[in-house]
């Protein structure tokens, strides 16, 4: 059988986090008197904790000092545990336990590949760490998406060429990681928001065994 190398985002992909990211840095931002909607979010979700600060900042037009930043920073991640910590297996998408079971049917290799540094925990709350052959989050990579940084770890912890990876994510800067990675990126959100992804879908629940049959092979 073909082996290809499948790669998930795990926030807004795998469990709906995102809203929990947009809380926290929405009660942040409303704290240091900045508007913070839908929009502004939309903006940071796959981007690190640190960057999505600065430009939280920018947007602003904030300056604060070094020892300021981390205590925000701190504080974010704080808030966003304290979601974390209620989480169960509710909270999984629709669907996605019966794709990472397909793959494993077929016995293609399968990783994570978030910008979240809390990554390993959200897996073991939700119970899904065992699905994964490999899993790279915030704390392996150098460099935050949209730089292809950490497909290309996965790939390489899969054994796989990146050109017969395919990654699943639901932010502009994922899709274009994904893209720059020489992966086929597979959108999982809105066609006005992730036009630039090879194939996009609202959720899993669209997505075939067929179509899935049909990456492996191809
Ligand atoms: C990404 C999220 O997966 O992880 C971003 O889409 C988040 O919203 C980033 O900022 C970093 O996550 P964490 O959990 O390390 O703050
Ligand atoms: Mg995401």
């Amino acid at each position: 059988m073909n082996k290809k190398g499948f790669i998930f985002d795990l926030d807004g992909v795998i469990v709906d986090t995102a809203k929990y990211h947009f809380l926290a840095w929405k009660k942040l931002a409303n704290s240091l008197g900045i508007d913070f909607t839908e929009v502004e979010n939309e903006q940071l979700k796959g981007v690190s904790r640190v960057r999505s600060l600065e430009k939280i900042l920018s947007w602003g037009h904030k300056t604060i000092s070094e020892d300021k930043f981390m205590e925000l920073m701190s504080a974010k991640n704080t808030d966003y545990l304290s979601y974390i910590s209620k989480m169960d297996e509710d909270e999984i998408l629709p669907d996605v336990p019966k794709i990472l079971n397909l793959l494993k049917d077929k016995e293609q290799p399968i990783s994570l590949g978030s910008a979240s540094k809390n990554a390993r925990t959200i897996l073991e709350r939700v119970n899904l760490k065992k699905h994964f052959d490999a899993i790279v989050d915030g704390n392996d990579v150098s460099k935050a998406k949209p730089d292809p940084e950490v497909f290309l770890i996965a790939a390489k912890l899969l054994n796989v060429k990146p050109e017969h990876c395919i990654v699943f994510e639901d932010s502009v800067a994922g899709v274009e990681a994904a893209n720059a990675a020489n992966m086929v990126s597979i959108g999982i959100g809105s066609e006005d928001v992730l036009g630039h992804a090879k194939y996009i879908f609202k959720d899993f629940t669209e997505i075939s065994n067929e179509f899935i049959n049909s990456l492996i092979e191809n």
